[in-house]
């Protein structure tokens, strides 16, 4: 049962944080931080940009580096210029040699109950066979690799695998439809693919494998594949005529040594592709030497992960915050990382903390979401298990309410964890924005200062910074080395997107724009408010809202459509899709069924709409444009503001009364 709210405590912590309360770190948390000398912020500032040889510093490299930034094509900008490195060696190698070989690198958790334990030399061991299978293949070094693979320990080990062999991986998250990962592949030539029969969700087998020959289907070339066996015979593990098992290549290649390959500091590590205004998602391109300094340096700098920890990112690799801070953060660091393959209410809603007390976790990070679902499952789940292992805890991927922050410190970290609240991006590669938790201090709802060494700010339209108190967008003024450096293969589109805004070509001073707004108090504290542009955040997922009406326009007897983004109280926001259907087509449930598949295929089933809401006119100006806004409002329940200025005011009672919040 949920737990009731306590109206009066309720009201009474309402009132404080509204008050804008604050919380001092922990003394016994900071004696022991990573990094607790606020005079941090001052070092990097004056010492800008040879402060982030610190970061490049926890890397080991085969060569070091002439020039920490190279700004002459900016904002082409390039890191650590020189350099070589590999990734699989830094996260794997170096830690064998300096005596860790025994020590935990990953400790899986299948939604099952079955766990697998790779030390750090197990690891090696399986990297180095999969990517001599690799090679075995025919991927060659720059070949982008697909991973189309869940939760399971072979999607981290054929990451390093390809990271060994200077191969990009593009990970395409598993629960992304067919034609979202025949339109990845395409986008960038990928030849292989590397996908398993299924994998279970609340206790069900599901069948991967139909998804991704269906994906493949849609590929325009040929495509080596590699399907590993997770379900056993629960799913007929069938392979297809050019597919290779997982289990039998690398049996074959099993205690082979394969050399890391060095790779420039430029040189391309992996693709994200991500979400954007228009319909063709974004091919976010990250660097060996600067994302995996950063990522490294984050890791010990924010979430403190020390080699002799246990740390757990609550998120999907699919996604960048696990590439970040599951798989190359913490094993850069040595540390050992937690990795769940399932839900969390799966099969009670304390799995997670059950976890967290069985693997005595001393660092959790997860979303703003999930914690607004424990919250309304409540704290009798926390309160069955011992969770005093904890030291940190931490959130990322969107705005976290006052009152989530607040139970999360309470019933998961006990009073006693500082949290660290982390805005950051897919393009930005790591945290750029949030407190230090050894140093500052922390104020539920605001990420914080942006970190020693960035150069956030919150500026008007024009590109002049707002006075304390006030709302504008957010810019980074600054490079970092863990920013993406293009999207591949579109130069043009990676100026168009986050340098034009703001930037002063002429003068060459470059800012960088990642369309979202903020507010900043006195203290430089800044709460992020939001995306500004066509993109929606549907539990700490990115989606475009382009994405899902070119999607719907697709379905059968669908004239138009506009989806926005409406308040939802788990997951932040939930997607609205607003149709106007053909003359011929009829508003009945099958064809709104139609129109949830539609998005599905297209796309999967985290963009599937709250609500479908047909309609005969959508509201428009009187210069014919949608008014997003009013939709917006609609969805979230919102007040309506005036609406004399459209062109046909009275759909909005229409809309409005269908969606049910007139
Ligand atoms: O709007 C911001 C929101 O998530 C967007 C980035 O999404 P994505 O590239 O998928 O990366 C998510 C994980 C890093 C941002 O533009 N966002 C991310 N973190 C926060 C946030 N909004 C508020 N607070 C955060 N801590």
């Amino acid at each position: 049962m949920a737990e009731e709210p306590d109206t009066d405590e309720g009201t009474e912590l309402e009132a404080r944080l509204a008050e804008g309360e604050t919380y001092e770190p922990p003394a016994s948390f900071v004696e022991q931080a990573n990094v607790s000398d606020p005079e941090i912020y001052e070092e990097f500032e004056e010492n800008w940009p040879a402060c982030w040889e610190r970061a490049a510093d926890m890397l080991s490299w085969n060569q070091a580096y002439d020039t920490v930034l190279e700004d002459d094509d900016a904002p082409f900008y390039r890191w650590f210029t020189g350099g070589e490195l590999n990734a699989s060696y830094n996260c794997l190698d170096r830690h064998v040699e300096d005596g860790a070989k025994n020590r935990a690198a990953i400790k899986w958790e299948g939604e099952l109950g079955e766990t697998r334990t790779y030390t750090y030399s197990d690891l090696l061991y399986e990297v180095e066979a999969f990517a001599a299978s690799l090679r075995e293949l025919g991927v060659e070094e720059d070949d982008v690799v697909t991973l189309y693979l869940p939760m399971i320990p072979e999607l981290p080990i054929a990451m390093l695998a390809c990271a060994r062999i200077g191969a990009p991986h593009s990970v395409v998250f598993a629960g992304f439809s067919a034609d979202a990962l025949a339109t990845r592949m395409n986008a960038a030539d990928s030849e292989y693919l590397v996908t398993c029969d299924g994998y279970y969700r609340r206790g069900d087998p599901l069948n991967h494998k139909e998804k991704a020959d269906k994906g493949l289907r849609g590929v325009d070339h040929d495509v080596e594949t590699v399907v590993v066996d997770r379900l056993g015979d629960e799913l007929n593990h069938f392979l297809g005529a050019s597919a290779h098992d997982y289990e039998e290549l690398v049996s074959e290649h099993e205690g082979e040594s394969v050399e890391p390959v060095s790779r420039d500091a430029e040189d391309m590590l992996f693709l994200m592709y991500t979400s954007g205004t228009t319909g063709q998602p974004k091919g976010v391109k990250h660097t060996t030497g600067g994302y995996l300094s950063y990522a490294a340096w984050t890791s010990h700098a924010v979430l403190d992960v020390k080699p002799e920890d246990t740390y757990w990112c609550a998120a999907d690799i699919g996604w960048i915050t696990g590439h970040s801070y599951i798989v190359y953060g913490p094993l850069a660091l040595g540390t050992t990382t937690v990795m769940y393959e399932g839900t969390p209410d799966y099969p009670e809603k304390d799995r997670l903390w059950d976890l967290v007390e069985k693997n005595d976790v001393d660092i959790f990070y997860t979303a703003p979401t999930a914690i607004r679902a424990f919250m309304k499952w409540g704290k009798q789940y926390p309160d069955q298990h011992d969770l005093s292992s904890l030291r940190l805890l931490g959130t990322v991927g969107e705005p976290i309410n006052p009152r989530a922050w607040q139970w999360y410190y309470d019933h998961i970290g006990d009073g006693e964890c500082p949290i660290v609240d982390t805005w950051w991006q897919t393009e930005t590669g790591g945290m750029m924005i949030t407190t230090l938790p050894g140093v500052g201090e922390m104020k539920p709802g605001s990420a914080g200062p942006p970190l020693p060494g960035i150069d956030a700010r919150i500026v008007d339209a024009s590109g002049d910074q707002v006075e304390a108190g006030n709302a504008g967008y957010l810019t980074v003024n600054n490079p970092w080395p863990g920013m993406l450096r293009t999207l591949y293969r579109n130069d043009e589109r990676f100026l168009s997107e986050y340098w034009q805004e703001y930037s002063d070509e002429e003068a060459d001073e470059w800012v960088y724009f990642p369309e979202d707004g903020a507010k900043i108090d006195e203290d430089g504290y800044i709460t992020i408010l939001g995306r500004v542009d066509d993109v929606i955040n549907v539990s700490g997922h990115r989606l475009g809202t382009m994405e899902i009406e070119s999607a719907i326009v697709g379905v059968e007897g669908v004239a138009e459509a506009a989806v926005v983004g409406g308040d939802h109280e788990i997951k932040g926001e939930a997607v609205y899709a607003y149709v106007i259907l053909e003359d011929d087509a009829d508003a009945t449930d099958s064809m709104r069924d139609r129109i949830i598949e539609g998005v599905e295929d297209a796309i999967g089933p985290i963009a599937r709409p709250e609500e479908v809401i047909v309609t005969p006119e959508l509201p428009k100006t009187r210069s014919g444009k949608i008014m997003r806004r009013l939709l917006e409002d609609i969805a979230s329940g919102n007040e309506l503001g005036n609406t004399s200025t459209l062109r046909n005011p009275e759909v909005v009672e229409d809309i409005a009364a269908q969606v049910g919040n007139d």
